[in-house]
C-alpha cells in the first residue's frame, strides 16, 4: 500500500486528456485501492516515454496476489505499456524509458543486477496473438523447462530412479492439465502445435507459460483473437489460475473484465490511470464521471 498522506481536494492534478465530456481532474485517491495482505506487484510513480511520447504518467498501482486484475480502456492509452513494465519487456524496445518502481514481493525489479531471465520466469506473459512454437506439442511445454535447466540435470532421474523423459512427461501433463487443453491433445502430443486450432493455441501457450512455474501471469488481450467458444473457455481459466496465480489481464472488452476480473483498473487517453478499485465498484458506482461514461459505452 502506498504511504502517501491522506488525499484532499488539493491532491487533484490536472487531466490533459480530451477523451469524454468532462473537463474532470483526477483525484490520487480514486486509484489508491486498499486491500487485505502484502501486494504481489507495488507499481510506484511509473513513467513511460517512447520518444517525445509520454506514455504513461505518474502511475502507482498495488496488485493483490492469488486474484485477477482487470486493465481496461480505450486503445492507446498506455495498458500494453504497463503490462510490460512489470516483467521489464519494455528494455527490449530502444525508444522507451522507464522511471519509476516496480517491486515483486517487496524487491525491485528496476535495479541493477536484476536477472531478467529469472524475472520472466516468475512474471510470464501470454500475448494477444497466440504464439506457439512450430514444433510440436510436446516440445512447446519441454521448452522452457529445458532452457532453465531445469529438465538436465539428471540428477532428480537418479535420485528417483526415474529418467528424463518421466520427469518431463508429467510436466507435459501437468501443465497441459493446468491450462484445461490435456484432454484435447494427450493423443497427439507429438503433433505439430501450428495444427491447432486458435483457442487450442492459446491455451496451450497458457501452458507453455505455466511450465516454467510462474509466479504472476500477465496476460495482453489474450482473446480478442478468439471465437466466442474459445473466449469463454480462456475466461474460466484465468478465473481457475487466480486460484494459486497473481493474474493481470489487458482487455478492450468491459463486459469480460466485470466477469473474470476481481479488481479492476481504468486507465484512459494520456497514460493515466483514473480508477483502480474492485470490479464491482468501477462498474456499478465508480467516482469518476469519465469513468462512469466508459463503461457505461458512451465514448472509448
Ligand atoms: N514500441 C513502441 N514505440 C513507440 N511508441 C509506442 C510503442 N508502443 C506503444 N507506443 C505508444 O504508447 C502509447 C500507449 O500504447 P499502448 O501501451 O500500446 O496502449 P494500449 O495497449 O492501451 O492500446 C501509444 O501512444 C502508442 O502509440
Ligand atoms: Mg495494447
Amino acid at each position: 500500500m502506498s504511504e502517501t498522506e491522506p488525499k484532499t481536494e488539493g491532491t487533484a492534478r490536472s487531466s490533459e486528456t480530451t477523451t469524454g465530456e468532462t473537463d474532470e481532474r483526477i483525484r490520487e485517491e480514486w486509484s489508491d485501492y486498499s486491500f487485505e495482505g502484502e501486494a504481489k506487484l507495488a507499481v510506484e510513480d511509473l513513467d513511460v516515454h517512447y520518444g517525445d511520447d509520454h506514455a504513461l504518467k505518474g502511475v502507482s498501482m498495488d496488485i493483490p496476489e492469488e486474484s485477477v486484475t482487470a486493465l481496461i480502456g480505450p486503445s492507446g492509452c498506455g495498458k500494453s505499456t504497463f503490462l510490460r513494465c512489470l516483467n521489464r519487456m519494455n528494455d527490449r524496445i530502444k525508444a522507451a524509458s522507464i522511471d519509476g518502481s516496480v517491486k515483486l514481493d517487496g524487491e525491485e525489479i528496476y535495479q541493477d543486477g536484476v536477472d531478467l531471465v529469472e524475472l520472466r520466469k516468475a512474471v510470464g506473459m501470454v500475448f494477444q496473438a497466440p504464439n506457439p512454437f512450430p514444433k510440436s506439442i510436446r516440445d512447446n511445454i519441454t521448452y522452457g523447462p529445458r532452457k532453465h535447466g531445469d529438465l538436465d540435470t539428471g540428477l532428480l532421474a537418479r535420485l528417483t530412479g526415474r529418467d528424463d523423459s518421466e520427469a518431463a512427461d508429467e510436466l507435459v501433463r501437468r501443465a497441459l492439465e493446468q491450462a484445461a487443453i490435456w484432454d484435447e491433445v494427450e493423443d497427439r502430443l507429438d503433433d505439430n502445435a501450428m495444427g491447432l486450432s486458435g483457442g487450442q493455441q492459446q491455451r496451450l501457450c497458457i501452458a507453455r507459460c505455466l511450465a516454467v512455474d510462474p509466479e504472476v501471469i500477465l496476460m495482453d488481450e489474450p482473446a480478442s483473437a478468439l471465437d466466442p467458444v474459445a473466449t469463454s473457455k480462456i475466461e474460466d481459466l484465468i478465473e481457475e489460475l487466480a486460484e494459486e496465480y497473481t493474474v493481470v489481464v489487458v482487455t478492450h472488452n468491459m463486459q469480460q473484465a466485470a466477469r473474470i476480473s476481481d479488481q479492476t483498473a481504468v486507465f484512459l487517453t494520456g497514460g493515466e490511470l483514473v480508477e483502480y478499485d474492485d470490479t464491482d465498484k468501477i462498474f456499478e458506482d465508480p467516482e469518476s464521471q469519465r469513468v462512469e461514461d466508459y463503461v457505461t459505452g458512451k465514448f472509448g
